[in-house]
């Protein structure tokens, strides 16, 4: 696989792209609706006042279905509904009897993997590759992790005793709509919280299919309630009065208007926002291993992951051949139809997102750096991105500081140990990092001196649900994963 990738040649696969063959994933197993309501105090109710948006699929503009847009009376309807369940039955109930609701979801997830993975494709254009190994059993393994925590508070928080805070509102982002879903509502509901989720405006379907698989598992009305929208919807969301916690994944920007918001207010928080990770390869690296470890680490979801190995930082004696093997491996990468098991990289999420990363790449080149892209064929509808390389960059450089989220990757070299670790720390985000190197010395080093919630040695985009993941300074507040991704859902006494 390694031999074959690097050694394919620019031509060769240029002829191979639009002949191969398609391996589409079928549609006909899954169940979509033409519209959408708002999922309430376990029942699914039009908005208040009867407005609908389209979700669309980025891979060819086509209408996916409407979805009922919440406005201010609808999060109120929510809120108190999520109260309601607090008061009457959650919090009362035996952790343990909470837990086997949390595995229900966990396995009827499992049961629907396949259609959560094509609809989770169609509505975010990620490769079904990703979202059938990743995305969707991820998201099972993280109920599963924490229906297992329900009833096991007291070692989690040994000589404490945990309560939950009360009503959570959780805000998602588009990246990975039902993981992100998961993330947020698995351990707030083992902790005994109940909750209002609302997802991204551009992919609100998961959640929706989530919704009925919480009505399936029976789950007492008003302990999850799911309400879409754009940002209008979240700021109702944000400033309810009778909320105790907002837990938010998405930009830094509306990371930094919530805890603006709820500033006084003694509603908690946690942020995870965004991130600029720089992943190294050091001269005694494996390089091959590190190759496809670049790859994954920013081509992976077409670059929308937040903890994405944006910056490469390669060592000068090996950099003039990781880059070309670089662009070799580029050359394979296939681009293309999100359902087709082989394509690697799949639609842009948006145009919005589209647009802002063609604005990067603008820039990058008026920067003076110098592109390379792969000559992959790109199909004429839908949102595409060809996979981006940037070298001649600085660290001072607007694409080598900011971040991005698309499948462009910026290239620096650098000599010592030293001189790397001051530039991988030299941004305001601090949420993850990779190094590639075969001296365990040099990983604890390096670990150790870099400011990032997690970073990876030799691998790259690994989770766990027992691993927490959060960041420093401007990639946000609080864990989620693991005992930690409990404290944020507790008051401990
Ligand atoms: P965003 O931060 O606006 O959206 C994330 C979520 O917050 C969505 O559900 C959105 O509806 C909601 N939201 C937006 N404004 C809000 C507000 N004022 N109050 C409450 N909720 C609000 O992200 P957007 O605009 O979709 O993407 C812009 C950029 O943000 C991306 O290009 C990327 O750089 C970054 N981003 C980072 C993510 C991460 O996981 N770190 C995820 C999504 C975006
Ligand atoms: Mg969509």
């Amino acid at each position: 696989m390694v031999c074959f990738t690097i050694c394919i040649n620019k031509s060769f696969a240029n002829e191979l792209a639009p002949n191969r063959n398609k391996s589409g994933e079928s549609t006909d197993h899954i169940q979509l609706k033409d519209r959408y309501d708002l999922f309430i105090n376990g029942e699914f109710v039009p908005g208040v006042e009867g407005r609908y948006f389209d979700t669309i699929n980025p891979s060819n503009e086509e209408k996916i279905a409407e979805v009922a847009e919440a406005g201010k009376a609808d999060i109120d309807k929510a809120v108190s509904s999520a109260r309601k369940a607090y008061d009457k039955t959650w919090s009362k109930m035996l952790p343990k009897e909470r837990g086997k609701y949390i595995f229900r979801i966990a396995r009827l997830l499992q049961e629907s993997a396949r259609e959560f993975s094509v609809i989770e494709s169609m509505d975010g254009g990620k490769p079904i590759r990703e979202s059938r190994d990743i995305d969707v059993p991820l998201s099972s393994a993280h109920f599963f992790y924490y229906a297992g925590w329900a009833d096991k508070l007291e070692y989690a928080f040994p000589g404490r005793t945990a309560n939950p805070l009360g009503v959570a509102g959780q805000i998602i982002p588009w990246n990975f709509p039902l993981l992100m879903a998961a993330w947020k509502l698995a351990p707030a509901l083992a902790t005994g919280n109940t909750l209002v989720l609302k997802p991204a405006e551009t992919t609100p379907l998961t959640a929706m299919k989530l919704a009925e698989v919480i009505q399936e598992a029976d789950l007492p009305p008003g302990v999850v309630n799911i309400v879409n929208g754009a940002g209008e919807t979240g700021k109702f969301l944000v400033n309810h009065g009778d909320i105790d916690k907002i837990a938010f994944t998405g930009s830094t920007e509306v990371g930094k208007y919530i805890m603006k918001s709820v500033a006084g207010s003694g509603k908690k928080y946690t942020l995870e926002l965004g991130g600029k990770a720089a992943n190294i390869i050091f001269e005694d690296a494996a390089i091959d291993q590190a190759v496809e470890g670049i790859v994954n680490a920013i081509f992976f979801n077409q670059g929308h992951v937040c903890c994405a190995g944006s910056r490469l930082y390669v060592q000068e004696g090996v950099a003039e051949e990781v880059i070309s093997k670089l662009q070799k491996r580029m050359e394979s990468l296939i681009v293309g139809d999100p359902l087709d098991k082989n394509t690697d990289i799949g639609a842009i999420n948006s145009k919005m997102q589209l647009n802002k990363i063609k604005k990067y790449v603008k820039l990058g080149k008026d920067e003076g750096g110098t592109i390379y892209q792969s000559s992959c064929p790109l199909p004429e509808k839908g949102y595409w991105f060809a996979p981006t390389i940037f070298t001649d960059v600085s660290q001072s450089n607007r694409i080598v500081q900011e971040e991005i989220f698309g499948p462009v990757l910026a290239i620096q070299t650098f000599r010592t140990v030293d001189e790397v670790i001051l530039k991988a720390n030299n941004s305001p985000y601090g949420l993850s990092g990779g190094l590639w190197t075969d001296k365990g010395s040099k990983i604890f080093k390096v670990t150790q001196d870099i400011r990032a919630g997690v970073i990876w040695a030799n691998t790259f985009n690994k989770f766990d649900p027992a691993s927490p993941f959060g960041g420093y300074k401007e990639s946000g507040v609080g864990s989620e994963g693991g005992i930690e991704g409990l404290s944020g859902y507790v008051n401990l006494v």
